[in-house]
């Protein structure tokens, strides 16, 4: 019934009852000059402004996109904001994106290493991380994207595509929680494939999807795929004379985890298993780098970390990542990881062997690797 009042009556009525200033988001929002695009907005789409001001939901942090934003992505998308074009869905899409699960004050966003947090986005168009029903995420940083910079910059805020928006203004208080105004829209996440086509990682895109591997990356629930550069393949040479077709693709799965680990939840020190069996990567951090090594010696440094996909996170590193040496079949339990730990037995991912979670994945992405590797090598050496 209500929505078929004029928005104004609405927040009028609102107003009658008592309800406190700046309680309501709307509220919050008139507080500042850049707002008055999303104070249109939110106006005008009373269900969007439930959104944040549903008390049911806890606190959350809402990332509030300027009228430079807006204004630059109408233009970037050609869609005109205030004349309704964008569908609801998608403004509610965009919208929920910007809110964080939680409350976050800017103090809390600002240390070296910066924050993941889940977000409101929880449409399955562009989450799909399995476990519980949570959103997807958004990755703060003082650091850069990897959160390991040796100088605090300016505080950013990093989602899909590798996009990041900048925050121009903290802490502007309300009912359920914190507003920060952000200095750009940030991109929904897309798939891993879609992700490196926009971030020109064509040679590894081209890899996946010549190998039909692409779509066992984009749809597994939770993953964690360490990208490497375009220069990354360059520098590989001629693989045909260095790697068997079996050691290709067992480097494919040496860059991939079964669950998503944003930079925040990579231990420095820590081993990390990967898809390939039996074989971690380790976490290393030095002189404002974070690195990656495989079990085969090298050290990949991670040149833009936390691009968040629909099914986890993606790092683009700038070296392929070699595995430690092995006799045989890479399967079998007796190989041997130089990856740090020794002659323990592997450590495996719950993805990996025999859960309940991932277990339909495994049989297909062995059969899959089995299956591409040569036309993997003849992509790298096209
Ligand atoms: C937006 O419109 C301009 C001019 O009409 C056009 O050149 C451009 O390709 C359009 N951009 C998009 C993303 O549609
Ligand atoms: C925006 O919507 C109006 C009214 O529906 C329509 O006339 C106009 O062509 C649309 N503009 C774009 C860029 O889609
Ligand atoms: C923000 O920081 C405070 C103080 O360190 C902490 O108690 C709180 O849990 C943090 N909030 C979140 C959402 O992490
Ligand atoms: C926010 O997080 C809480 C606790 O993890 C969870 O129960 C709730 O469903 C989340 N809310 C949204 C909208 O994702
Ligand atoms: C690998 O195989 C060779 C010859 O079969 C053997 O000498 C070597 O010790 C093996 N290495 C490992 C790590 O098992
Ligand atoms: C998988 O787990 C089930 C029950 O835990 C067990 O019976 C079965 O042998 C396991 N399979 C493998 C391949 O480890």
């Amino acid at each position: 019934m209500r929505s078929y009042l004029p928005p104004i009556l609405y927040l009028l009525l609102a107003c009658a009852v008592g309800i406190q200033a700046q309680d309501k988001i709307a509220d919050a929002v008139a507080t500042d000059g850049k707002l008055s695009t999303l104070r249109s907005i939110l106006t005008s789409n009373p269900a969007l402004a439930q959104l944040l001001d549903d008390k049911s939901y806890g606190q959350r942090t809402f990332l509030a996109p300027s009228d430079a934003a807006f204004a630059k992505y109408a233009a970037e998308t050609n869609t005109t904001i205030r004349g309704g074009n964008f569908s609801r869905t998608q403004l509610e899409a965009i919208l929920s994106y910007h809110v964080m699960n939680g409350s976050f004050p800017a103090s809390n966003l600002t240390s070296r290493g910066g924050v993941a947090a889940a977000t409101f986005l929880q449409d399955s168009q562009y989450t799909n991380l399995g476990g519980g029903g949570g959103g997807n995420v958004v990755y703060a940083s003082r650091y850069g994207s990897s959160g390991e910079a040796s100088a605090a910059g300016k505080l950013e805020v990093f989602g899909g595509v590798g996009n990041s928006a900048p925050i121009v203004t903290t802490d502007i208080k309300y009912g359920n929680g914190y507003v920060h105004v952000v200095d750009n829209l940030l991109s929904l996440p897309q798939t891993c494939t879609s992700s490196m086509g926009k971030l020109s990682l064509t040679s590894l895109t081209q890899a996946l999807n010549r190998a039909v591997l692409a779509q066992t990356l984009d749809t597994t629930p939770g993953v964690t795929c360490f990208a490497p550069s375009q220069e990354a393949f360059a520098a590989l040479g001629n693989p045909e004379g260095k790697l068997s077709p079996k050691e290709l693709s067992d480097t494919l799965m040496l860059h991939t985890l079964g669950k998503a680990e944003y930079s925040p939840d990579l231990e420095t020190g820590g081993e990390y298993p990967t898809l390939m069996t039996g074989q971690s990567v380790k976490v290393v951090r030095e002189s404002g780098s974070l690195y990656i090594t495989g079990g085969g010696g090298g050290k990949a440094k991670v040149l833009r970390g936390n691009v968040i996909v629909k099914n986890g996170v993606m790092h683009v590193i700038d070296q392929v990542l070699t595995p430690s040496s092995t006799n045989g079949s890479s399967s079998s339990p007796t190989s041997s990881s130089g990856a740090g730990t020794g002659d323990s037995s592997p450590s495996v991912s719950g993805f990996s062997k025999n859960s309940s979670s991932g277990n339909h994945i495994v049989p297909s992405t062995a059969l899959l690797f089995t299956a591409i590797t040569i036309i993997f090598s003849r992509v790298i050496l096209a």
